[in-house]
């Protein structure tokens, strides 16, 4: 990588294509960093109007209305939405504005890098001559970039792609406060449903939770009395001891095999159109219950076993 531009300690310009929320706040506080010599180059977003608005906000650069008028730039931020980065990375590639040495990265949490398109030319084994991939997928929440500038110190950001440009975008986001870590480009994936689970699907479970209140006649204003400690203890807890172990109560752990066949019952004959996904949602964490139980060992392992058959059975039945 000895001709690489991110090797050299000289000034860079970076040119971002999708200046919007992500992208404005991130070139803003490139712009601002004191570590490393940026100076923002070109943005280009599907408006020229929005890409402008960008530019004021960052406080650098030039709002250009088509790739064509895009000019060379040492490192490429596309922020586009993820289903847009393919063909847009594509259509930089087929500029030849790409020279051997630029790097080209984004941030989405699901895609890796090799979803970035090189130029024809530039085969990857001829890999001093290419230019650098890589992803960064910052854990922060851009909805607001004027309150993201002032909070993004802090965020933890996931880094993959080649080691040049991973060391380099290491180094970037580390400038602007950002707490980098590693990831395999083969994991990205498994990483970012890990994430969705913690955050999305954890929703879609509360909202589950509060629909089968409402199905035992339980009012609204009610149900938020009754959850919200419970949820705000539970997740506490969880924080504070980061062990399901030191945390998970209940039917599963003490091995309570009625109850739990109650509940399946009970869902079964709730009569609502959901009964049919509360009933995978709770066997399906009901059966990872059952593995944290077996290492808290207060159940016996007879017990949880008959929890294991009962889960699997409703399973079955909901298929
Ligand atoms: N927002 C977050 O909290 C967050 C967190 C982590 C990672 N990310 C990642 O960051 C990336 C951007 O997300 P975002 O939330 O910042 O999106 P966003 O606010 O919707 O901004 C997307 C920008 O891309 C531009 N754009 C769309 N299609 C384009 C095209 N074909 N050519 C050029 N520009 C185009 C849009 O231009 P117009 O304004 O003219 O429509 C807009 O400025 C995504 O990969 C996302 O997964 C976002």
């Amino acid at each position: 990588m000895n001709n690489s531009a991110v090797s050299s300690s000289g000034s860079l310009t970076l040119s971002c294509i999708g200046g919007g929320r992500l992208g404005s706040t991130l070139c803003r506080l490139f712009a601002e960093q004191q570590t490393l010599d940026i100076a923002i180059g070109q943005l280009l977003n599907r408006h020229l109007e929005s890409a402008s608005h960008a530019v004021r906000f960052i406080g650098q650069g030039e709002a250009v209305a088509t790739m064509n008028q895009l000019k060379p730039a040492d490192l490429w931020l596309i922020a586009t939405p993820d289903d847009k980065i393919e063909t847009v990375s594509r259509a930089l590639a087929e500029t030849m504005l790409l020279r051997p040495g630029d790097m080209v990265f984004h941030c989405s949490g699901s895609l890796n890098s090799e979803v970035l398109s090189l130029p024809q030319d530039q085969s990857q084994s001829a890999a001093e001559k290419a230019c650098l991939r890589a992803s960064v997928h910052p854990i922060h929440s851009f909805a607001d970039p004027a309150k993201s500038v002032s909070s993004f110190a802090g965020s933890s950001c996931a880094v993959e792609g080649e080691a040049a440009a991973s060391d380099y975008v290491t180094r970037l986001f580390s400038a602007i406060g950002g707490n980098c870590f590693a990831l395999r480009s083969d994991k990205k994936t498994l990483y970012h449903a890990a994430t969705v689970m913690a955050c999305n699907n954890l929703v879609a479970l509360l909202a589950s939770s509060k629909q089968m209140l409402a199905a035992a006649d339980i009012a609204a204003d009610q149900q938020d009395a009754i959850l919200n400690p419970l949820i705000r203890q539970t997740v506490d807890n969880y924080l504070h001891h980061s062990d399901a172990r030191a945390v998970l109560t209940g039917p599963i752990s003490r091995g309570d095999s009625d109850t739990v066949a109650a509940h399946l019952r009970a869902i079964a004959d709730s009569d609502q159109t959901q009964a049919a996904s509360w009933q995978s949602v709770y066997a399906a964490l009901g059966e990872v219950a059952v593995e944290i139980a077996r290492q808290q060992a207060y159940a016996s392992e007879d017990k949880l076993d008959n929890i294991t058959q009962l889960l699997a059975n409703s399973a079955n039945t909901s298929d």
